[in-house]
């Protein structure tokens, strides 16, 4: 039995910072940006904008040709969470509309938590073939203004459904895992912005990938070769292609330095124009490869590299499906990647300094572009959400259109 996903679709704030403005704001040489860590543009959440409304958004688009009442659990994966209790989960559903009897649970392990999520759809549905699962990857990268891990800021989500019916990519059960108790990235609960170790990180992360490599050779007997393209945690693209490098080295692959660049160039695009996405970063490489590789994928090994600092790790494969290209929607990414707000560095800072009342009074956020759904405001210390009336997706969805959670008085 085949089991993997069967559909996928991400979401980007509809506002970016080119990185030649902040660039320009830092007295930084563009090109540290552009070749050094080899970033153009992030992507900038407006205040309207959570880790709520773009898991609704992407998990909207993944579920256009899916069977709602199929779905029996919501993961979400993040590692900015809104709520210490609630399930960022249980928003979503309730603004899909999805079935009542349904399973609905955040998890977290830094960047990688969206892969064990994965995994444990994964071994869901084996046991429940009828039954689907939505999971959902969403974060903002915040570091801080004028810190080293500024550039590498972004935002963004992925939704998939796996069920065993896939219809873009079967996933293998084989993972190689690894973790180790470091101190490379973190946030404590009173801070917004992250933590980090920046050299160090890179360095745990390579090591993490070597020991997954070896723990997944160890169960699987695979080697460097097997694989035609390679997916890797992106926190910024040129990470990609160091751990690329540094995995062909370990391997002695015998292949030149284009030919390693072509494996995962195609992977690296969206990264380049968002930033860094912690748990969808991963899987908007995965769109990103299968969008932007002019050539047909099908029956191509994908091999997967998951990395969440703290840290943990976990390599696995996949194989791309024979007319998956039928079920992407490439089109819909082209339209919200190109159809962005470029900000000034004035307006990146002001949505970079805005915050929600701590104070339990209501509030309404003030209105900006956003996808079919959108934070409204808080009240009583709760979250409000909202769908955007008149939003294109909604008109596209007519009478199926989800509930809207209330909106305050
Ligand atoms: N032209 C071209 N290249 C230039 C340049 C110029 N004018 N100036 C510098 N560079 C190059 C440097 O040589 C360097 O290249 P190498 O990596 O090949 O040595 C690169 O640009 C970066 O320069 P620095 O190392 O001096 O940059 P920095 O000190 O400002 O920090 C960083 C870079 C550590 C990535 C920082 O942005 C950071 O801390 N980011 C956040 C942490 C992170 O992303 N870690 C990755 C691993 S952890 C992880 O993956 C989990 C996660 O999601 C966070």
């Amino acid at each position: 039995m085949n089991i993997g996903i069967e559909s996928i679709h991400m979401h980007i704030p509809a506002y970016a910072l080119d990185l030649r403005e902040l660039a320009r704001a830092r007295g930084v040489d563009y090109a540290k940006y552009r070749q050094g860590i080899g970033q153009e543009v992030m992507a900038v959440p407006p205040p309207d904008e959570d880790v709520v409304t773009m898991g609704a958004n992407a998990a909207r688009r993944a579920l256009e040709n899916v069977d709602p009442s199929a779905i029996r659990s919501v993961i979400f994966a993040t590692e900015s969470g809104i709520d210490q209790s609630k399930a960022a989960a249980i928003y979503v559903h309730k603004l899909l509309g999805l079935p009542s009897n349904c399973r609905t649970v955040e998890m977290k392990q830094a960047c990688c938590s969206s892969t064990s999520a994965l995994h444990f759809a994964l071994a869901s549905v084996a046991l429940k073939p009828d039954q689907k699962v939505l999971v959902i990857a969403a974060d903002v990268a915040r570091y801080g203004l004028a810190s080293a891990g500024e550039p590498t800021q972004g935002a963004g989500a992925v939704a998939m459904v796996v069920s065993a019916n896939p219809r873009i990519l079967a996933l293998d059960s084989d993972v190689g895992y690894f973790t180790d108790d470091v101190m490379d990235f973190w946030r404590p609960n009173y801070r917004d912005e992250a933590m980090v170790d920046g050299k160090y990180s890179i360095k745990v992360y390579l090591n993490a990938l070597e020991n997954c490599w070896r723990n997944y050779v160890e169960a699987t007997g695979a080697s460097f070769g097997d694989f035609n393209h390679f997916c890797y945690h992106l926190p910024f693209s040129r990470m990609g292609l160091k751990a690329h490098l540094h995995l062909a080295r370990m391997q002695k692959a015998g292949l030149s330095s284009r030919e390693l660049q072509r494996q995962i160039e195609p992977s690296l695009a969206y990264n380049r124009l968002t930033g860094n996405a912690y748990t969808a970063s991963l899987y908007l490489g995965l769109l990103s490869l299968l969008d932007q590789t002019p050539e047909d994928l099908s029956g191509s090994r994908v091999g997967f590299f998951s990395y969440g600092s703290g840290c943990m790790g976990a390599f696995f494969g996949g194989t791309v499906l024979p007319g998956y290209q039928d079920h992407l929607g490439v089109e819909s990414r082209r339209r919200m990647l190109e159809g962005r707000e470029m900000l000034s560095y004035d307006m990146y800072e002001s949505f970079y300094a805005h915050t929600l009342p701590d104070n339990g009074g209501a509030y309404r956020t003030p209105r900006n572009r956003t996808g079919e759904f959108r934070l409204a405001g808080v009240k009583d210390h709760q979250r409000i959400y909202e769908a955007v009336p008149g939003h294109i997706l909604s008109a596209e969805a007519g009478p199926k259109a989800c509930a809207a959670a209330p909106v305050m008085g």
